[in-house]
């Protein structure tokens, strides 16, 4: 496998292992992020519910309303069912509410299962302000009960406390839900969330998360892979080159890498190693025609008894075996008689000269 091809499925595992952790815990956090969403949303109606019961019952307190079929509508432990049924017209998340107690007065604001468990966990826990959790429909679909306690406060014991001190319209309507003292829990403000919004919003983000991280990681590998080519892949198959050159004997194979990295050391480091090599093979080879041409000067010396031939094979030998572009053969006998000596000005005779065959 090429190196190229090595580093970049490497990469890319360690990329798709990467994005699939990041779109993992992505997923968690935007899940967990929805999930906030949704309880911040369901904390504003919680609110907005509370204080509308709390203005409408001290209303009902300071003007001595009686309750009746007429007034009955205006006080919001009673309307908050409708409310909600009502609320469903405008927004379009599927939630409800209402104000439900394990004593209640009207039974349409009977806590059912899931509330009831609410009800004893803040009965239990006193000190929480809220809960959320996750439950089944009556279907088997996701839901999400957010609720909180409904503590009595003094102004609540006129209407829930001895139903002798209560007023006369409610004692003579309600046989229910006196006998309350302050800090009972009197029931829970019950919020049902269906699931499938925090679903959708959940894909939706993720969806959205996993196109532009795909995209992301998509940009960065092309990047980093031009990258890798042009910085290494390319610098090295460039020395592979020099060093196949130089195994087949080209040592003036010099390919300059600029730049200060690790590369162009090892370029600079082969181009020096490959100039010093094709030295010593120079000098090698010089050599190796010096001794051949010397040996064979020795055997044409034993041979030949002419000093014209000889002169003229040693002359030859020197140029065709010694490497010799041009050699010729001198004298400092100064004897004009020893043909075939020519006289030369500096006082030495010169006999033949020869040059290699171009
Ligand atoms: C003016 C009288 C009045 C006061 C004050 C009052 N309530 Fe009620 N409450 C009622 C009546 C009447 C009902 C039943 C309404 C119906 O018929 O749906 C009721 C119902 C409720 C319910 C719904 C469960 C059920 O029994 O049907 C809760 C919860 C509740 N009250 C809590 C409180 C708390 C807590 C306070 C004080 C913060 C309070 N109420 C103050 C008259 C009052």
């Amino acid at each position: 496998m090429q190196l190229q091809t090595k580093v970049l499925a490497v990469t890319a595992i360690v990329f798709l292992g990467h994005f699939v952790t990041v779109e993992y815990m992505g997923h968690r956090q935007v899940e967990s992020q929805v999930v906030e969403n949704i309880r911040n949303h369901a904390r504003t109606i919680r609110g907005m519910l509370m204080s509308l019961r709390n203005v409408y019952q001290r209303h009902f307190l300071t003007h001595n309303i009686p309750i009746n079929e007429k007034t009955l509508g205006f006080l919001p432990a009673h309307s908050i069912s409708r409310i909600s049924q009502e609320f469903r017209k405008w927004v379009d998340s599927g939630l409800t509410f209402n104000n439900v107690s394990d004593h209640p007065r009207n039974p349409n604001n009977r806590a059912d299962e899931i509330e009831m468990k609410s009800i004893r966990h803040f009965q239990n826990n006193p000190e929480e302000k809220e809960r959320m959790v996750p439950f089944a429909g009556p279907n088997g679909e996701p839901f999400y009960h957010f609720s909180q306690p409904i503590w009595i406060k003094p102004h609540c014991l006129k209407c829930h406390g001895k139903r002798e001190d209560a007023p006369p319209s409610i004692r003579e309507r309600y046989d229910l839900s006196y006998d309350y003292e302050l800090g009972d829990l009197r029931g829970v403000m019950s919020i049902k969330l269906p699931g499938k919004i925090i679903e959708e919003q959940v894909t939706a983000q993720t969806r959205q998360n996993i196109i532009s991280h795909s995209i992301g990681f998509i940009l960065t590998f092309l990047i980093l892979s031009w990258l890798l080519r042009q910085t290494i892949i390319k610098r090295i198959g460039k020395l592979k080159n020099a060093a196949l050159q130089l195994a087949q004997g080209n040592y003036a194979v010099s390919d300059s890498m600029p730049g200060e990295d690790e590369i162009s050391h090892v370029a600079a480091a082969f181009n020096e190693m490959a100039e010093k090599i094709g030295l010593r093979e120079r000098a090698l080879t010089t050599q190796k025609a010096m001794y051949a041409a010397l040996s064979q000067t020795n055997k044409t010396i034993i041979r030949l008894h002419s000093p014209e031939q000889l002169f003229e094979k040693v002359c030859r030998i020197a140029v065709e075996l010694g490497g010799l572009k041009f050699a010729w053969t001198l004298s400092t006998a100064k004897d004009p008689d020893l043909s075939p000596f020519r006289s030369m000005s500096n006082g030495m005779w010169l006999s033949t000269t020869c040059m290699k065959a171009p």
